[in-house]
């Protein structure tokens, strides 16, 4: 790996006499001025020609989108908006694009134009730096396990439970649909399916991550998953990754530490690391909100709020508190909810999420202690008998970021949870041995990545933050 990166070199500060670089054309101006971008950096490298020394009809073909390699002298820039630019000795077009047909004019497209072009549309300035970020948030979340003691583990794509309980799954097969065998009861044979069983893709790596940790201590996931609810919203796929750690002898004010001091860290992270990128989306979001009335302008610019994030802490509220909070807040009385809250046990819709984080607290909050009958049967049964131990982290802009719970650990207990829901004790059967063996206190959390990735960002659809979105009726790609 010793090829220069237009990052290199603009990096430079002093002249350099052969410099090699390939890249894209973003522009080509007055015959003279080749503004190209290799993807390393926001920032595009100007490559200046003397027409004069070259062929016409090789400068004809130098069109946005083009593929090109040059070779020239670095030297200081005397135009504005660069320090440095390339005097340009010999010039190559590697792949041409024909300006009639190719779709990334130098303009400003829309969002979803570029949705429908996503093949093309990290060619553009936002998406490239949405998705710098994204790898960069990757990175630090793996830097932040490992530096902490976690096992990076690989939790099956493929299952035949149903961590959530929600029934919300794509299945798996390859019999033939046209040709479906049938038992005598007249369902579905599955024991002729290819694993003999009926199968999913998961919705959670967190049961079998579970098992790990009660063996290897700390551990975490981070792989996709996949949910067919038909929920065509700006923060559903069906397709997302998530990040689940799942820690022995952690209980749940534990699991509130480690998912605050994590997720303040990975935003430290490309505060300290990608500054050009945020920068860049900090200034496309304020001018985004200049077109936005004043009632749907961010309170903070997108720097600001990472940073508020990283300095403040994390509000810690019960279910219970968070009810008497919204039964008397002024949407509540006054009906400006959709769903208006009455009664305790209801589950919270995401306006009354939005309205604790954004209007009531205004920071983040981590809500605790659900009532057990709107939550899964895996969470822990407090001594009330009617909440249990999970929590949600809710943000600004976003709503629930984080699900996790501290897990239930009781044979019984967990074995008449299950019978409550009809799940069959033989299909979790490994699961239950985990706490006739050993068991022990222990918790963990799921963050949706894609969630993370727009509060850095400050896109507000998650189409936007995932290369190639699966969404109902959408997998173009
Ligand atoms: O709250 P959820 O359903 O929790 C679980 O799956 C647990 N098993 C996690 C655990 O304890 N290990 O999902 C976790 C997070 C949500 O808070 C949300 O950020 C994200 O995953 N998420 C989605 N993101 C995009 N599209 C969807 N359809 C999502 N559903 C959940
Ligand atoms: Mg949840």
């Amino acid at each position: 790996m010793n090829s220069r990166t237009v990052a290199d070199l603009l990096s430079q500060d002093i002249t350099i006499p052969e410099v090699d670089i390939k890249g894209w054309v973003r522009t080509f101006r007055a015959n003279r001025f080749i503004a190209l971008n290799d993807g390393s950096t926001l920032q595009n490298i100007q490559c200046v020609v003397d027409f004069e020394n070259f062929d016409e009809a090789l400068l004809k073909k130098v069109n946005t989108g083009a593929a090109i390699h040059v070779k020239g002298e670095l030297v200081e820039s005397l135009g504005k908006g660069q320090n440095v630019e390339i005097q340009v000795k010999t010039l190559e077009v590697l792949g041409e694009s024909d300006p009639e047909t190719y779709p990334i004019q130098p303009k400003k497209h829309s969002l979803e134009f570029l949705r429908e072009q996503a093949h093309l549309r990290t060619r553009t300035s936002t998406f490239s730096a949405v998705m710098r970020l994204r790898s960069a948030l990757s990175f630090a979340i793996h830097k932040y396990f490992n530096e902490n003691g976690f096992y990076y583990m690989h939790t099956p794509i493929i299952t035949g439970s149903d961590a959530e309980g929600a029934g919300e799954m794509f299945k798996v097969t390859n019999l033939d649909l046209n040709n479906v065998p049938k038992n005598e009861k007249g369902q579905t044979d599955y024991t002729k399916d290819f694993f003999g069983k009926e199968t999913n893709l998961t919705v959670s790596g967190q049961l079998e991550a579970e098992t790990y940790a009660m063996s290897l201590g700390k551990v975490y996931t981070f792989g996709p998953t996949f949910r067919a609810e038909n929920s065509n919203t700006s923060r559903h796929l069906a397709e997302f990754w998530m990040i689940e750690p799942e820690v022995a002898f952690m209980d749940l004010p534990g699991n509130m530490d480690l998912a605050e001091d994590f997720m303040k860290y990975v935003l430290q992270y490309v505060l300290e690391h990608n500054g050009e990128d945020l920068e860049f989306l900090d200034k496309r979001q304020q001018d985004e909100d200049k077109r936005k009335p004043q009632a749907e302008r961010n309170p903070m610019t997108l720097i600001e709020k990472l940073k508020f994030v990283t300095e403040n802490n994390f509000k810690r509220v019960s279910y219970t508190e968070a009810i008497d909070i919204l039964r008397n807040s002024k949407p509540n009385k006054k009906k400006k909810f959709n769903y208006i809250i009455e009664d305790w046990g209801t589950d919270l819709q995401s306006e009354h999420e939005r309205y604790l984080v954004e209007k009531h607290f205004k920071c983040p909050v981590i809500l605790f202690d659900y009532p057990a009958n709107i939550k899964a049967f895996y969470m822990r049964l407090n001594d009330d008998g009617k909440t249990v131990r999970a929590m949600d982290i809710l943000f600004p802009g976003i709503g629930e970021i984080v699900g996790g719970a501290q897990r239930e650990e009781r044979l019984e207990v967990l074995k008449q949870k299950m019978a409550a829901i009809d799940i069959p004790e033989e299909d979790l059967w490994w699961y239950l041995d985990l706490r006739k063996f050993g068991t022990a206190v222990h918790s963990g959390f799921g963050l949706g990545f894609e969630r993370l990735v727009m509060f850095v960002t400050g896109m507000t659809n998650i189409r936007d933050v995932i290369p190639y979105p699966r969404t109902p009726q959408n997998a173009e790609f």
